[in-house]
């Protein structure tokens, strides 16, 4: 890779051993890539800091925190001195819920370390914002700024609804990239990768949140890892359209990038989402895709009666918290059945300005922050069924916990709360 002269300072230890480490990572990464130099960052989302007790335990580091980012967030066999972070750094979902440590059967210390790590995240000067939804809560890089952040669902709405530019960064180079402020000129970064390469002709009416999660479903099992052109959509979606169409694409397939046509910021047009070029496939979403959408994600369901609800993935934002409380309010989740909500840190306490945590503890929901039923393995105890409004949620519960799940609107779900049996239908 040709280095710039602060580059090579870095790469030559003048700034340090810990910012060394760094980029004589990112330049080994930049070489795997092909990539011929590197783009300046100020804007890293990742995991950072964060381990579990067993790589603790197997690098055998013991306390010494610098020594465990050395090993494993630099990959450097000699653990070395971490400086605070050069940019702006955020913490993404984690795998505890900080309040309610009792929801979890967690092995004995885990807790304890976990916060350990967030300490020393924090005295990085890693904002501690602890969601799936980073661009929610504060971090909105603008149209075209380089960024380098991790997660499928933050980083395909940073492309393509914000115009912004990230590859799915892992927790190596997003933590090489906030010691450094660089990451490789390589993939989105560049303009001739952001082209659209499928044409999807939407002929039926995208509307709620369902239908933005069952077409995202079903176009990421269409386009697997290209890049989807949303053609057809008359009304502006919102951001929690986008965010669980997003999600859901980047589940079923591995989709980081989409274009809606008159709608993205790279998409004014058909041929600009393109690049002029023919799209390599066309396919059309009616109501036969949806309803196809609709039964491939129910195929996990089988028993009508729901243990435990799980709404929030991605990490409901303040809007969808009043409509789940316009919902529950002066209602009772069911004594066979569960009622989780997970958010940000941050829209939990707007929530809590509006009392929406007082309607929800009322109706014996839990509103709870930092993780997921996914990332925290984490579901009541005795569930063998769940419900969720999520297609990304639907798509991991079965394969990652073990139980059925269906997929529905956030009505059917706070019903199946509220009754503990299914009754969603397909729109
Ligand atoms: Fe977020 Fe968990 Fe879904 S981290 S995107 S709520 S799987």
């Amino acid at each position: 890779m040709k280095l710039s002269s602060d580059e090579q300072a870095m790469l030559d230890g003048e700034d340090g051993s810990g910012r060394q480490k760094a980029m004589e990572l990112l330049v080994r990464y930049g070489e795997a890539l092909g990539a011929e130099k590197f783009v300046d960052t100020d804007n890293v989302t990742g995991t950072m800091g964060s381990s579990s007790t067993f790589i603790r335990d197997y690098f055998d580091t013991g306390d010494d925190r610098d020594k465990l980012f050395s090993y494993f967030d630099l990959d450097s066999d000699e653990a070395v001195e971490i400086p605070k972070a050069r940019t702006f750094a955020c913490h993404l979902q984690t795998r505890f819920e900080p309040q309610r440590p009792d929801l979890h059967d967690t092995p004995a210390g885990a807790l304890e370390f976990h916060q350990d790590n967030q300490e020393y995240t924090a005295g990085l000067g890693v904002k501690m914002l602890n969601t799936c939804t980073p661009y929610v809560v504060g971090n909105t890089p603008a149209q075209g700024e380089h960024c380098a952040w991790m997660e499928s669902s933050a980083v395909v709405y940073c492309n393509s609804v914000l115009g912004a530019r990230t590859n799915t960064e892992g927790r190596e180079s997003t933590s090489a990239a906030m010691l450094t402020g660089k990451i490789p000129d390589w993939g989105f970064h560049r303009d001739e990768y952001r082209f659209g390469s499928h044409h999807v002709k939407v002929e039926t009416p995208i509307e709620s949140v369902m239908d933005w999660g069952m077409m995202g479903y079903y176009v990421g099992k269409m386009v697997q890892e290209n890049i989807p052109v949303i053609e057809g959509i008359s009304a502006a979606p919102e951001l929690i359209h986008h965010k669980h169409f997003g999600a859901a694409a980047a589940s079923s397939g591995g989709v980081e990038m989409y274009h809606v046509v008159g709608h993205t910021p790279e998409a004014d047009s058909l041929e600009q989402a393109l690049g002029s070029r023919k799209s390599a496939e066309n396919f059309v979403y009616g109501i036969n895709e949806m309803r196809e959408a609709y039964d491939e994600l129910n195929a996990q369901g089988n028993s009508d009666d729901i243990d435990y609800v799980m709404l929030g993935c991605p990490h409901y934002t303040l809007e969808q918290i009043a409509v789940v409380c316009r919902l529950i309010e002066g209602k009772k989740v069911h004594e066979n059945s569960n009622l989780w909500i997970f958010t940000s840190r941050a829209v939990r306490n707007e929530a809590i300005k509006h009392d929406f945590h007082k309607i929800i503890a009322k109706a014996g929901a839990v509103l709870m922050t930092d993780t997921c039923s996914a990332m925290a393995s984490a579901t009541p105890a005795g569930t063998k069924v769940a419900a969720t409004d999520s297609a990304k949620q639907t798509y991991y519960l079965p394969s990652m916990l073990g139980v059925e799940a269906w997929f529905g609107s956030t009505k059917d779900c706070v019903d199946a709360a509220l009754t503990s049996k299914w009754r969603g239908v397909c729109p």
